[in-house]
């Protein structure tokens, strides 16, 4: 890279071409090589989270939390780019930079930016192993890393310039990484932030700490393998440990923020957190719980049935899920917790007990319920039938 050589290298996505980012020189053979015109935009790229956020020290607070989620990942952040760094990968708009930190075992190390495009022809399919780069371009280059098969899926291009001021996102290209996923680490942005949250939620909330008790006391006795979906910081987990003493916990939640305080706060050894949209397909059971507070309800109703369904496929025979959450009450006067468009979809508790029953679970019942707030239990069949 020091001496402006190019590199075909394995990012996480697909095979791509490396060069310095700050050498012309360099840059113009990459270009040359993959026959792209100097005016289209490439990206920056880091191999190391926190060395991306040092060199972009103009981003502010909102779209600085957006990367610290989504990086490292299989995806290709539109950030806005005030001081014009990185001016070579900006093709014709230097106000905006395409900034990429890969997971790539072996070169976690790299302290290097490179400015990185992928390992094809302008317009021509991507490599997904070393022999698939075309050979003009292997020939070319001055370094071939070969890190075998790739996932073949090139990064989800993802618009943020406008996340700033008004929230917004956009995604420009799906690729590596889902929808649901991206969304949910950048909806629960604005929404969570694990300091603040223990107070905010029991302003919003006054009776959040019955909830918990009351999902706790619904979750029956002695459950060995606990799956707990939309962990947050931990309250709801904390409370199930206490109840099921033998139990191991599996925690997922979009954020990695809430997961990061959940870990300071739940004993290690009982407990694996996984940073994952509850949309994607969920940890491996069977497990005699699966619980949930205050997270389902941001799903619409067609995710929500999905989920049921997948919930009670991962419970063992006898297994119990429970629901703990915001809903659309019977009377309008009952919806009082405050909700955000866009972010929040309660559903009302007749659909929700009719999507679980058409999941497959032998009985669903209300066990508790407050205005808009419910829990629900479900109890997936025994092996020998319903009762
Ligand atoms: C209101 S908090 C609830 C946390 C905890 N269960 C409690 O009761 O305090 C909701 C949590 O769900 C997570 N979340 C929201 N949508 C999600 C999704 N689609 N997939 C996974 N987690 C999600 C958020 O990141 C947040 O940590």
């Amino acid at each position: 890279m020091g001496v402006g050589g190019v590199a075909v290298f394995p990012a996480d996505t697909v095979y791509g071409l490396a060069c310095d980012a700050l050498t012309r020189l360099a840059v113009e053979r990459l270009y040359r090589l993959k026959r792209r015109r100097l005016e289209k935009p490439s990206a920056v790229m880091f191999f190391d989270v926190e060395l991306a956020l040092a060199a972009l020290p103009e981003l502010r607070p909102r779209t600085r939390g957006a990367l610290e989620r989504l990086l490292p990942g299989a995806v290709t952040l539109l950030v806005p780019n005030p001081a014009g760094r990185f001016g070579l990968a900006c093709g014709e708009d230097p106000a905006t930079l395409g900034v990429r930190v890969p997971v790539v075992p072996g070169l976690d190390g790299v302290k290097w930016p490179v400015l990185q495009s992928s390992a094809n022809r302008a317009g021509g399919p991507d490599a997904r192993r070393l022999q698939d780069v075309p050979e003009p371009i292997r020939r070319g280059a001055d370094l071939l890393i070969d890190g075998g098969e790739l996932p073949g899926t090139p990064s989800t291009v993802i618009d943020l310039r406008r996340y700033e001021d008004e929230g917004t996102w956009s995604i420009v290209r799906i690729g590596g990484a889902d929808e649901a996923t991206v969304t949910a680490a950048l909806a629960g942005q604005f929404h969570f932030d694990p300091v603040s949250y223990p107070d905010m939620i029991r302003e919003d909330i006054p009776v959040y700490d019955v909830l918990q008790d009351e999902l706790v006391l619904a979750s029956g006795e002695s459950a060995l393998r606990v799956l707990e979906l939309g962990t947050g910081t931990g309250e709801t987990a904390r409370r199930l440990l206490a109840r099921h003493p033998g139990a191991r916990l599996i925690g997922v939640d979009a954020s990695a923020a809430m997961l990061a305080a959940a870990r300071a706060s739940l004993p290690a050894e009982r407990v694996e957190l996984r940073v994952a949209a509850i949309e994607a397909p969920l940890p491996d059971g069977p497990f005699d719980l699966v619980a949930s507070a205050l997270c389902v309800h941001h799903l619409r109703g067609a995710a929500k049935r999905d989920l049921f369904g997948r919930i009670h496929d991962t419970l063992a025979p006898g297994g119990l899920f429970v629901l703990a959450d915001v809903v659309v009450p019977v009377d309008s006067a009952d919806a009082v917790t405050s909700l955000s468009p866009g972010f929040d979809h309660p559903s009302p508790l007749p659909d929700q007990l009719r999507w679980m029953g058409e999941a497959g679970f032998a009985w669903a019942r209300v066990t508790w319920s407050r205005a808009d707030l419910a829990v629900v239990v479900a109890e997936r069949s025994g092996a020998l039938g319903t009762i």
